[in-house]
């Protein structure tokens, strides 16, 4: 069952500390993006206006205001990936999901983004495909993982 903005919020209030920051980051992390009635449900709960907490959520590109792809495509283009192909691995994704990175798919199937790095720069380039990291991808195995996870449910829903 998908968790409700009012469990996140109701776990967050049994906390000793709360910031704006780390309530907002908890609940894109539990509802994968920041639902409007968030906004409101934050302040309250950390004492600040609505507008301060809007312009915390919109300072940081981290969070997003709608509900992201059924897949969540993210690929690493830190130094040690760049230099083991990212661009042409990134290139290759893009072509195949038809969006640029840091965008959604007009169908809601896929959502690219991406990395500074992910953590395993020696296995690089990387791609973590819904939460799975795959790593030594090349251009020529991304049309494969594409196909297989548009073919799959989505993980959000
Ligand atoms: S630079 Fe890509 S994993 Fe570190």
């Amino acid at each position: 069952m998908a968790t409700a903005l009012a469990d996140v919020i109701a776990a967050l209030k049994k906390e000793s500390e709360v910031t704006v920051l780390s309530a907002l980051i908890e609940v894109q992390e539990q509802l994968h993006y920041l639902p409007p009635e968030s906004i409101p449900a934050v302040a309250e709960l950390t004492g600040l206006s609505v507008n301060d907490v809007y312009t915390v959520a919109t300072f940081y590109t981290h969070f997003r205001f709608s509900p992201p792809g059924e897949h969540v495509v993210e690929a690493c283009w830190g130094p040690s990936c760049h230099l083991r192909g990212a661009s042409e691995v990134m290139a290759a994704i893009e072509k195949a999901v038809g969006a640029t990175f840091d965008s959604d798919t007009p169908d809601g199937k896929f959502t690219l983004r991406r990395l500074s790095c992910a953590g395993a720069c020696g296995h690089g380039p990387v791609v973590v495909l819904d939460h799975k990291m795959r790593g030594n991808i090349g251009p020529a195995d991304v049309t494969a993982f594409v196909e297989q996870a548009r073919k799959s449910g989505g993980e959000h829903h």
